[in-house]
C-alpha cells in the first residue's frame, strides 16, 4: 500500500452502486421537476437488492469524447471495464476509427431529456463530463461558454444526482486568477479567474461540492495542467503551444509561440493525465478528504521546453509574437500546483518529466508522420 493511504471498508457507495444518502435526498433537490418516469427509475434502483459486482457494474458515459482527451480516456477504461461498457459521445461525428472502437452515440449537453434517455437506456453509472469551451475559444465567445460550460453543467449535475451516479468534472489551473498563490496554488485559496472559463469552473467546482455535502453526490473533480498530446489536437487553451510546438519542430522546424519565452506553466503528459483520472474515480470515497484536487507533473516556459527539444534536433527555431489574449490569460494563472493532497489521499504520482515528454512526443510525431509519408525535419 502507498505510504499515507488510509485503510477503509468497501461499502455499496464506495463501489459506486450509489451515491450516499442520494437516493433519499435526491427528491428534496429544488433543480429540476422529476417526471414520474425518473421516480419510478429510482424506486426500481434502491429495492434492487442482488447488486452485480463493482466490475459488472461500471457503465461509463463520456461527454464531448471527441475532444482532446475523450477517446484516449475511453481507451484506458475500456482495457478494464470493457469495450462496450464505456460511451464516448459528442456533438461531432467521429472519425472512423473512433466509431469502429466501440460505442459512440450523439449528446448535446444542453438536452437534457435526451441525455436522461440515454443515461437511463445505457444503465450508465459513471459520467465523465468533458464537453466544454475551453480558455481561448471561451473568451471569444462568451455566450456560448456560458451555454455549453454552465447550463450543459447543471443538466450534467442534476442527472448525476437523479441518477446517483459518480460524476468526474475536470477543473484546470484557469479556475485560478491573479489574486491566487501561483507559485505553488493549493488546492485551496482565493479563486477570482478573469475568464468566462475559468468562472464556470469555479461554479462547477462549486457547485459539485455543495451537492455532495447536501445530497451525497459522489462528485469528483481534478484541476489538469495544460495536457500534451500527440494524437488529438488541443481544443483552443491557452496552453495550446506546447503541443504545436513538437509538430513545427518536426515538419518546418520553426515555431512562433503566442506566449513570451518566460511564461511558465503547469504542464502534463496526457497518459498521465487520463491514468490519474482513472485511478481517482476508482480510489474508495473514504480516502478522499477533498473532493476537487490539484494534479501536477511538471511546469515549463516555452523557451525551456524548446532547449530540451534542441537536445534532439538542434536545428529548431523559435519565434515569440505574445499574443494579448492568451498571454493576459498565461500571466494570471499559476506557474505551479501544489498536489500534495492528491498525492497522500490517493496515491497519485506522475510518470513523465520533461525529458521523458519531450522523446515520447518527438518520437510518437515522427512516427505518424512517417507512416502517413510525410517528410520529417
Ligand atoms: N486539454 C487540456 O489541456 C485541459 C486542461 C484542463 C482541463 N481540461 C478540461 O478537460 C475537458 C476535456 O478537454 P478537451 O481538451 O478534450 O476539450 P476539447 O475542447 O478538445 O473537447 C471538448 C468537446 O466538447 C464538445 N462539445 C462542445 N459543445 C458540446 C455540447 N453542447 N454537447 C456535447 N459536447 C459538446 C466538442 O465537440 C469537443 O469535442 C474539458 O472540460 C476541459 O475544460 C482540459
Amino acid at each position: 500500500m502507498k505510504p499515507g493511504v488510509r485503510v477503509c471498508v468497501p461499502s455499496a457507495a464506495v463501489l459506486g452502486l450509489f451515491c450516499r444518502g442520494c437516493l433519499s435526498r435526491w427528491r428534496s433537490w429544488p433543480g429540476r421537476s422529476f417526471s414520474s418516469t425518473s421516480r419510478e427509475m429510482s424506486r426500481w434502483n434502491s429495492q434492487d437488492t442482488s447488486p452485480p459486482s463493482p466490475q459488472e457494474n461500471v457503465r461509463v458515459l463520456i461527454t464531448g469524447g471527441l475532444g482532446q482527451l475523450g477517446v484516449g480516456l475511453a481507451q484506458m477504461l475500456r482495457k478494464q471495464y470493457g469495450r462496450d461498457n464505456v460511451i464516448l459521445s459528442d456533438i461531432k461525428k467521429p472519425p472512423p476509427h473512433v466509431y469502429a472502437n466501440g460505442p459512440f452515440v450523439y449528446a448535446d449537453v444542453l438536452d437534457y431529456k435526451h441525455l436522461r434517455e440515454l443515461i437511463v437506456n445505457n444503465r450508465v453509472t459513471w459520467l465523465v463530463h468533458y464537453s466544454a469551451l475551453l480558455s481561448a475559444v471561451g473568451e471569444a465567445n462568451v455566450a456560448l461558454a456560458r451555454k455549453i460550460n454552465i447550463t450543459g453543467l447543471h443538466n450534467v449535475l442534476d442527472l448525476a444526482l437523479e441518477n446517483c451516479l459518480r460524476l468526474f468534472v475536470p477543473s484546470t489551473i484557469g479556475a485560478f486568477g491573479p489574486s491566487s498563490p501561483r507559485d505553488p496554488a493549493p488546492d485551496l485559496c482565493v479563486q477570482r479567474p478573469r475568464t468566462i472559463y475559468g468562472v464556470s469552473k469555479v461554479h462547477g467546482e462549486l457547485m459539485g461540492e455543495y451537492l455532495h455535502h447536501k445530497y451525497g453526490l459522489d462528485f469528483r473533480c481534478l484541476r489538469y495542467p495544460g495536457v500534451i498530446s500527440s494524437n488529438t489536437p488541443p481544443g483552443g487553451g491557452t496552453t495550446d503551444y506546447a503541443v504545436q510546438i513538437f509538430h513545427d519542430a518536426l515538419s518546418t522546424g520553426h515555431h512562433e509561440c503566442y506566449l513570451r519565452p518566460d511564461t511558465r506553466l503547469p504542464m502534463m503528459h496526457i497518459s498521465d493525465c487520463h491514468r490519474a483520472t482513472v485511478e481517482f474515480m476508482q480510489a474508495p470515497e473514504c480516502q478522499l478528504s477533498l473532493r476537487t484536487y490539484n494534479i501536477a507533473a511538471m511546469s515549463f516556459t516555452p523557451e525551456e521546453v524548446a532547449q530540451e527539444i534542441r537536445k534532439h534536433l538542434p536545428h529548431l527555431k523559435v519565434t515569440y509574437n505574445p499574443d494579448t489574449v492568451r498571454q493576459t490569460i498565461a500571466d494570471s494563472w499559476p506557474v505551479r500546483f501544489d498536489d500534495t493532497n492528491a498525492r497522500r489521499d490517493w496515491g497519485w504520482a506522475p510518470a513523465f518529466g520533461l525529458e521523458e515528454l519531450v522523446s515520447d512526443m518527438l518520437r510518437s510525431i515522427r512516427d505518424k508522420r512517417t507512416s502517413e509519408g510525410l517528410p520529417v525535419s
